[in-house]
């Protein structure tokens, strides 16, 4: 008997990810994905496949659609097709504005049909629920995995303008044992028998890192015990953080403006990032600089003449506010939509913020803080000067009943060599709901955390 020797065809195709299909129109390519879509006539099967990098139309026609896999083909199932790329002709259209017209394919997984079909499982009438327990099936759908790319697409762009301006990234833990933004929102656990926290903010670290590195940044995630089932709050997010030494008041909200205008810049200068923000939010417009700045006390008067009130919390009644009041999530959303431009709302008492923020110097009273508040979402950032000096930082433990012994370190900033600085935590699910135009910061997050939700 004749020995028969199997060897792969040399010819055979690289593989390509979808999106860099286009160099190879009128050739013969091998792609791998996903089954986006699915369409089965008679002798022709059309699929959009997906892998991630895009999507890319696939015929296969005559016998390749009548095989028994093309039988019991469903979405979701991985496969392989071999083909020409071929531009679509006249009047047709298709992503990329090619296809691919396969002569070869096979499935790689299979995907079931029927009850356990993905399109079953999910669809637009699914309920929260349903949604939540299926994010890992949510994340392949054109909409969440767009706001997954746009996120590390601004990622990406913070990166490159941090480095632009010589801010060094930093890495600080997240398990801790001192609280940054109140004891209310921690969350605490056993630490080898001694309690420690889930950072809230990394703050006090990065304030530790100008001395050694100078300007630092983070990109880390903060916790927060928030019992609040809003549309902007999770129990998780990814903070962005960045700390600058030897500025003013001023100097920190300019760059403040100025990094996030960078960054949305660099964005939109990748083709695939820009079609991805527009996708998602078709409206959407570079914001117009220099934001619009509202001290804590116009905004007051603001909500007043604008007839906006708060709830007595005795009363129940709603009133009008008062200097000193904390401004309600409500009532900041409806002056900011009302507005309808990124506001920095600056200056706030002292009574409502974290105890090591700097004074405004002859308005004791108040800080020199602000919120970055924009349409749709409201505050996106919170920023201020830090107290510089020792005695006074002293003074803020006492004010907020802090024992400053764990603090030692953070204290030692104002002892060996104290600058003038400031810093912010910018919420970056905060920021992509504002720039893809989603209902919440759910969808913002590859997969969110909320009060009783922890899974996938
Ligand atoms: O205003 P916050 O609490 O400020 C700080 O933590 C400062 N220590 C940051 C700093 O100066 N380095 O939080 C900053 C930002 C908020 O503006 C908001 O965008 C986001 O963090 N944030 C949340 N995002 C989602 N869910 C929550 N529960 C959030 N809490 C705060």
């Amino acid at each position: 008997s004749k020995k028969i020797v199997l060897t792969e065809d040399s010819t055979l195709p690289a593989a390509s990810k979808i999106y860099k299909l286009a160099d190879f129109r009128t050739k013969r390519v091998r792609v791998s994905g996903w089954v986006h879509r699915l369409r089965q006539q008679k002798e022709l099967t059309f699929i959009v496949l997906r892998d991630g990098t895009g999507y890319l139309q696939c015929i296969l026609s005559g016998i390749l659609s009548q095989t028994y896999d093309a039988l019991v083909l469903a979405t979701e199932a991985s496969v392989e097709i071999f083909g020409v790329i071929q531009e679509v002709p006249e009047g047709k259209t298709a992503p990329g504005g090619h296809e691919l017209v396969a002569d070869h394919w096979r499935v790689l997984g299979a995907a079931p049909g029927g009850d356990d079909a993905y399109t079953n499982k999910l669809n637009a009438e699914s309920e929260g629920p349903v949604v939540a327990d299926n994010r890992h099936l949510v994340i392949r759908g054109e909409i969440a995995s767009a706001v997954l790319q746009v996120r590390a697409g601004i990622l990406r762009s913070f990166r490159k303008v941090f480095d632009k301006y010589t801010i060094t990234e930093v890495t600080p833990p997240c398990m801790v044992q001192t609280q940054v933004e109140g004891g209310a929102t921690l969350f605490q656990f056993d630490y080898y028998g001694q309690v420690a926290y889930l950072t809230q903010s990394s703050q006090l670290y990065l304030e530790t890192c100008l001395p050694s590195l100078g300007d630092v940044y983070c990109i880390q995630e903060s916790f927060r015990a928030e019992n609040s089932h809003t549309r902007r709050h999770l129990s998780e997010y990814t903070h962005l953080e960045a700390e600058l030494a030897f500025i003013t008041f001023d100097d920190l909200m300019t760059h403040i403006e100025a990094v996030i205008c960078e960054a949305v810049d660099d964005l939109l200068l990748d083709p695939r990032m820009s079609a991805f923000l527009y996708q998602l939010n078709p409206k959407f417009k570079k914001p117009s600089r220099p934001f619009m700045r509202l001290s804590y006390k116009d905004a007051i008067k603001y909500l007043n003449e604008h007839g906006i009130k708060r709830k007595d919390d005795e009363t129940e009644q709603l009133v009008d506010h008062v200097v000193g009041d904390d401004i309600a999530e409500a009532a900041e959303r409806q002056m900011t939509d009302q507005l309808g431009v990124p506001i920095f709302l600056y200056g706030f008492p002292k009574e409502i913020k974290a105890f090591y923020m700097k004074k405004i110097v002859g308005d004791e009273g108040f800080t020199e803080s602000c919120d970055l508040l924009m349409p749709n979402v409201g505050e996106i950032v919170g920023g201020s000067m830090r107290i510089a000096d020792m005695q006074e930082l002293l003074e803020g433990y006492k004010r907020e009943g802090i024992d400053p012994a764990p603090y030692y370190w953070f204290t030692d900033q104002r002892k060996y060599g104290t600058c003038e600085h400031g810093g912010y935590g910018l919420g970056v699910e905060r920021l992509l709901a504002w720039l893809t135009d989603r209902f919440t910061v759910r969808e913002c997050s590859l997969y969110p955390r909320w009060p009783g939700r922890a899974t996938p």
